[in-house]
């Protein structure tokens, strides 16, 4: 199977999600490894608890990324699953691992790269939201997009019921795509 190895900073529902779905034996993927660049990520518990290796890097960019780019090769890792990761990547850890990092993010993109997606489409009065799984580039939110699922937004939504709304949709389509885009 195809090893991926998934990187979080905090709740981890998204990968939970790839985890669960990578229990059908007809998933051609497997999460080989857990990252995380905070020691307290509620996620990486739930990793453990199912026997997935985990790991949480040191503070430091460099030292950070120089520490998941060896987990993730001494563990077999084909494709990196950002899920959740609040932080940049470096113009070199994408470099070296280019077109085989992918990222969930919440909003169809190209619309609201970066932060407090679900606020700004609130404000712009949008009928609709989402999220989307797309290709990590230097470009932040800007690689190609490998697929996305849209959401209404409901007259009175706040950002935090559109966000639940939007991530019920993220864990139906982020296993579903790593799994077309493994197979690719
Ligand atoms: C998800 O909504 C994900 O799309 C978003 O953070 C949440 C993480 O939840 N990602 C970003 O905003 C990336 N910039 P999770 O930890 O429960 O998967």
């Amino acid at each position: 199977k195809h090893r991926v190895g998934v990187l979080i900073s905090g709740r981890g529902s998204n990968m939970a999600a790839l985890v669960a779905a990578a229990r059908d034996p007809a998933c051609p993927y497997e999460v080989a490894v857990v990252a995380s660049d905070k020691a307290d990520a509620a996620g990486l518990a739930h990793a453990a608890a199912n026997g997935i290796p985990v790991f949480v890097g040191p503070p430091g960019k460099i030292a950070r990324e120089a520490s998941f780019d060896a987990i993730f090769r001494a563990n077999g890792v084909d494709t990196i699953a950002l899920a959740g990761y609040m932080r940049l990547l470096s113009d070199e850890f994408v470099a070296r691992w280019r077109g085989s990092i992918v990222n969930i993010h919440p909003s169809l993109l190209p619309a609201y790269k970066g932060l407090d997606t679900h606020a700004r489409a609130i404000a712009a009065g949008d009928a609709h939201g989402g999220c989307s799984v797309h290709v990590v580039t230097e470009e932040l939110d800007g690689g190609a997009v490998l697929g996305q699922a849209r959401v209404p937004i409901l007259p009175g939504d706040t950002p935090d019921a559109l966000a639940e709304r939007v991530l019920a949709a993220e864990h139906l389509l982020y296993p579903k795509v790593l799994a077309e885009f493994v197979t690719r």
